[in-house]
């Protein structure tokens, strides 16, 4: 396989080495690792950026309206479920539709992320927004901000894990930003999490960065771009109080156990350094992702109150690095690419379907208990959209230089994607799974 640049192909300002180590929470852990191996600890690049720099740290204590508004009765699930055996919403086509689609503004959303605002940052070409996911055999239900609005009223949902799952999360808030009146929503940065509140809903849509799931070195929401990754196989409960009181919760964990080299492995820690019986293993990339579902699987078990959350887990977001899957340019990556790959049940070759599988497997013992875990399967519809990412249309921290714009294959990202654009069909599906069934 080729190696897989995912979303840490050279695309932003470096970062000092010194800084991440100063900054990282696992201090300690690198201090031990460090003694049993050899190691840098290279971080090239800053992944993670805010639209307004130094807005992460802004934290805003908020006065929220507590009285007012009662439970909205749950919906019968009975039509949703006939639904649900008739169709499979993975299964369908992309239709232009410029009617219908797109569902908001990306230049009109004060939320969204320079990252991922790709007509802001000159894209004009944009039919990228224009594609209507129609699944075989049913259509997915309109989304209707104000109707989730309502099933979110007293509710907490958080989106838990990379920067694929932030973009979903930017593009949910984008989804129902518009349907609030100014003044009555707000965005808060603390830490690893971004916080959007719905004040006359009581509604909280939350993103949490945790890209490994479990404790690792990567755990720094700004400076994580490690090539030496380590998990710390029996560590949760940090990243687990972020969303134990949730009522939805969609994760996502997937890029980041791909393999950037043929030789690139996972690094396991058991124990830990304070207790001084702290043990390094090294594992195949896709062993960590196992370790780590399954210590999550076994926390859900034990922790999830199976009367009040709901939990997701978003497919494998595929990426578009290697133009030659679709008989484009390497070189090129996926710039100036501006229609989906229309092929029936076309693949990509660099996407791997297994680990959503794996992920299923994983999660199966929970159903004993009650507890599913829905997973979103948009991996193939998102394979045919060649021309969804933001390639060279999109800022961080400093807009591209022409230089920059001129080497899609250093500096295009096919990695994450264009808002509005395709994560608006993931929530979709997460829509009609939460309103719907
Ligand atoms: C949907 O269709 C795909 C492809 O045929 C299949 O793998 C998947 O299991 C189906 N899902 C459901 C819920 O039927
Ligand atoms: C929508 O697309 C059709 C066909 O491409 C075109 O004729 C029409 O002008 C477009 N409408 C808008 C509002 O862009
Ligand atoms: C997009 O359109 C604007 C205005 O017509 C133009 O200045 C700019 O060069 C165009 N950008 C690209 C990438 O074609
Ligand atoms: C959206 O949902 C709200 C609340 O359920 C409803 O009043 C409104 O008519 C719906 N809008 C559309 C276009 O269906
Ligand atoms: C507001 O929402 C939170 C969940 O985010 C919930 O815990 C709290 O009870 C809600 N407040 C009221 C008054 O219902
Ligand atoms: C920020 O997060 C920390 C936990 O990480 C929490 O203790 C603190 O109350 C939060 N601050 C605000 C203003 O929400
Ligand atoms: C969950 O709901 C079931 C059925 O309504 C009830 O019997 C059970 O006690 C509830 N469990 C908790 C922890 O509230
Ligand atoms: C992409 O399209 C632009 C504008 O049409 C063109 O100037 C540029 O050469 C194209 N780039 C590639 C790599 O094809
Ligand atoms: C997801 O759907 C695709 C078809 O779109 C199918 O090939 C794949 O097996 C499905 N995976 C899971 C885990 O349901």
């Amino acid at each position: 396989m080729k190696p897989e640049q995912g979303a840490h192909n050279k695309m932003s300002a470096s970062a000092a080495v010194a800084a991440a180590s100063s900054l990282s929470p696992l201090v300690g852990l690198r201090a031990v690792v460090s003694s049993l191996v050899a190691f840098f600890i290279v971080v090239s690049s800053v992944s993670l950026l805010f639209d307004r720099g130094g807005q992460e740290s802004r934290v805003v204590q908020l006065a929220m309206d507590q009285h007012r508004h009662q439970e909205v009765k749950m919906a019968a699930a009975g039509s949703g479920k006939r639904q649900e055996e008739e169709c499979n919403w993975s299964v369908g086509r992309w239709v232009y539709d410029n009617a219908s689609e797109p569902l908001y503004s990306g230049l009109k959303c004060s939320f969204i992320f320079d990252e991922v605002a790709c007509e802001k940052y000159g894209r004009n070409d944009t039919r990228y927004q224009h594609w209507r996911w129609q699944p075989d055999g049913c259509d997915l239900p309109r989304f209707n901000a104000t109707r989730l609005l309502e099933k979110l009223r007293n509710k907490r949902m958080v989106f838990v894990g990379d920067s694929i799952n932030r973009n979903q999360w930017v593009s949910m808030v984008c989804m129902v930003e518009a349907a609030i009146p100014e003044g009555l929503k707000m965005r808060v940065y603390n830490g690893s999490l971004i916080s959007f509140k719905a004040f006359e809903y009581n509604a909280t849509i939350d993103f949490y960065w945790s890209p490994l799931i479990l404790e690792s070195n990567s755990d720094n929401p700004i400076i994580h771009r490690v090539e030496y990754r380590i998990i710390r196989a029996e560590k949760i409960e940090k990243h687990a109080r972020a969303w134990r009181d949730a009522d939805i919760i969609v994760f996502n964990s997937y890029l980041w156990w791909r393999k950037q080299k043929p030789d690139m492995k996972m690094k396991v820690m058991y124990g830990s350094f304070e207790d001084g019986d702290a043990k390094l293993d090294e594992v195949e990339m896709v062993e960590g992702f196992e370790i780590a579902l399954k210590k999550l699987t076994e926390w859900l078990g034990t922790n999830i109150d199976k009367n009040k959350t709901r939990i997701y887990f978003a497919g494998s977001s595929p990426t578009h690095t290697w133009a030659s899957d679709w008989g484009g340019d390497d070189k090129n990556k996926c710039l100036n690419e501006s229609e989906p790959i229309v092929k029936p049940g076309y693949k990509g070759a660099t996407t791997d379907y297994s680990m959503m599988e794996k992920a299923q497997e994983i999660f199966r013992p929970l159903e004993e208990k009650g507890i599913h875990v829905q997973v979103l399967n948009f991996t193939q519809l998102s394979d045919h959209r060649i021309d969804a990412h933001p390639t060279v249309f999109r800022r961080q921290f400093v807009p591209l230089t022409a230089a920059q714009v001129a080497d899609p294959s250093s500096y295009a990202d096919c990695t994450h994607w264009c808002l509005p654009g395709v994560p608006d069909v993931w929530n979709s599906f997460l829509y009609s799974y939460l309103v719907h069934k």
